[in-house]
């Protein structure tokens, strides 16, 4: 095997792999390896190039810390996150749709009841949510966790300022009858983090960093499939061009305007505010999976 060349190369990359003891790994970095070199041979890679891709690689990693995850938003940007959600979260019709995760989830949100006002402090107007879990069949799914995390309205969520306290995130419980209601702000669109590698390439590919208005949901409960998704806000002007492919029709929702006045949480407001409804509907877990 000491004269490689483009013709060969490929297979005896992939034959050093037969004694790997992992073969769920042998399989993932065979299909890597025969992709990356397709790819090369098929864009006619330069080594300038692939230096370039290299540096731009290292570039994402050196920016990457615990609050700022930009391998995640390379992966969010290049649609590649979207796609795997899709392939990992098929559901029978009638069930909420999935989409990102996105970089900005921390785990163990704080505890709220229902009727609080998980903004606690961010910037916004004030925005009255109420929400359902239900099942496939309309069943009530009682004592779901709904975990709830939002950017501000200068589009910034609590992680990316700095030493800040913990704002527009917080976990509740559905009732006995699945519903469950908080206050926060009306989301707005914002840009994904931009001042890096990352925004770099979108602007060199010609592309904006925008995301639609959005809250975004992780939603648990025993016997059925978890849920993560978010709920986009009807008439955002990037709904069609998300930067991070993340829309589907079915998750947009009216955000009502109102003036001041009463809100439905019964307090008056002297603001004019936003009201959200929305109903989720979970998919029962496999029983031969359970
Ligand atoms: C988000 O919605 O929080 C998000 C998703 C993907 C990339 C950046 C942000
Ligand atoms: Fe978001």
């Amino acid at each position: 095997m000491r004269n490689v060349d483009e013709d060969t190369i490929t297979q005896i990359v992939i034959s050093r792999h037969a004694e790997a003891p992992d073969s769920r790994l042998k399989r993932i970095m065979t299909g890597i390896v025969q992709h990356l070199h397709a790819f090369a041979r098929d864009v006619e890679l330069t080594e300038d190039e692939l230096y370039q891709g290299i540096r731009f690689l290292t570039d994402v990693g050196h920016i990457t810390d615990e609050k700022r995850q930009e391998f995640i938003l390379l992966s969010d940007a290049l649609g590649l996150s979207m796609l795997v959600t899709a392939l990992n979260n098929h559901k029978p019709a009638g069930c909420t749709e999935s989409t990102v995760l996105g970089p900005f989830f921390v785990a163990n949100s704080p505890d709220y009841e229902n009727g609080h006002d998980v903004a606690n402090g961010a910037k916004g107007e004030p925005c009255f949510v109420t929400g359902r879990v239900r099942g496939l069949a309309g069943e009530p799914v009682p004592d779901a966790r709904v975990e709830v995390w939002q950017a501000d309205s200068d589009g910034l969520y609590d992680v990316q300022y700095d030493g800040a306290a913990t704002q527009g995130r917080g976990t509740l419980r559905s009732l006995e009858d699945g519903s469950f209601h908080f206050r926060s702000v009306t989301a707005e669109s914002y840009p994904i983090p931009y001042d890096g590698p990352v925004g770099r390439m979108l602007t060199a590919l010609g592309r904006h960093p925008w995301r639609p208005a959005h809250l975004h949901f992780m939603i648990e409960a025993r016997g059925y499939e978890r849920l993560i998704t978010h709920i986009f806000r009807a008439g955002d002007r990037y709904l069609d061009s998300d930067a991070v492919f993340g829309v589907r029709s079915s998750l947009i929702a009216d955000w009502m305007h109102h003036e001041r006045g009463r809100a439905p949480d019964g307090t008056d407001n002297d603001t004019p505010f936003s009201t959200l409804d929305f109903t989720f509907v979970l998919n029962r877990t496999n029983p031969t999976r359970a």
